[in-house]
């Protein structure tokens, strides 16, 4: 099935210059590249995004992280891209990412993790939506 779904190249990947990298890495995978766009968010913005961790402890630096520095959006496509994508991205925390992925080659810590995927088509519909009109995905 092939399907679309939303990457973030987070404020500590931007700011070491990894955008390209981490694109190359990803189109060396298969996927490909329907939308981008480098944003600096705004704390209503974050907190948007990132809605259903509100309470959580880790909230308010989760989201201080986010604004620290501009993020890049990306609408990903191909086959089983939703899961295709996260297994490429690696897992939440340091010590379940498998060697290869990308926040095991660039991750700095469990919050600044270099990206972020969507974990599912509903929420990669939500979140493509949150970032891209219809007619920016080409
Ligand atoms: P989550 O959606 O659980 O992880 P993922 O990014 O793998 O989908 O959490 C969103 C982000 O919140 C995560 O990338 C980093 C941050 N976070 C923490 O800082 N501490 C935590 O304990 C968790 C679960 C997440
Ligand atoms: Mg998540």
């Amino acid at each position: 099935m092939i399907q679309q779904t939303l990457c973030l190249i987070k404020p500590d990947a931007t700011k070491r210059h990894l955008i390209g990298k981490i694109l190359s890495h990803l189109e060396d995978a298969g996927l490909t590249i329907k939308a981008l766009k480098k944003i600096q968010l705004t704390r209503e913005q974050a907190e948007g995004f990132y809605a259903e961790h509100q309470g959580r402890e880790y909230f308010t630096s989760l989201i201080d992280f986010m604004i620290s520095a501009p993020v890049v959006a990306v609408v990903l496509e191909g086959e089983n891209a939703v899961a295709n994508y996260r297994a490429l991205m690696g897992a939440t925390k340091p010590e379940d990412q498998k060697q290869g992925t990308l926040r095991k080659m660039y991750a700095l810590s469990g919050r600044e993790n270099s990206v972020h995927g969507s974990d599912s088509v509903e929420s990669a519909e939500h979140e493509i939506a949150y970032f891209f009109t219809t007619n920016e995905i080409v």
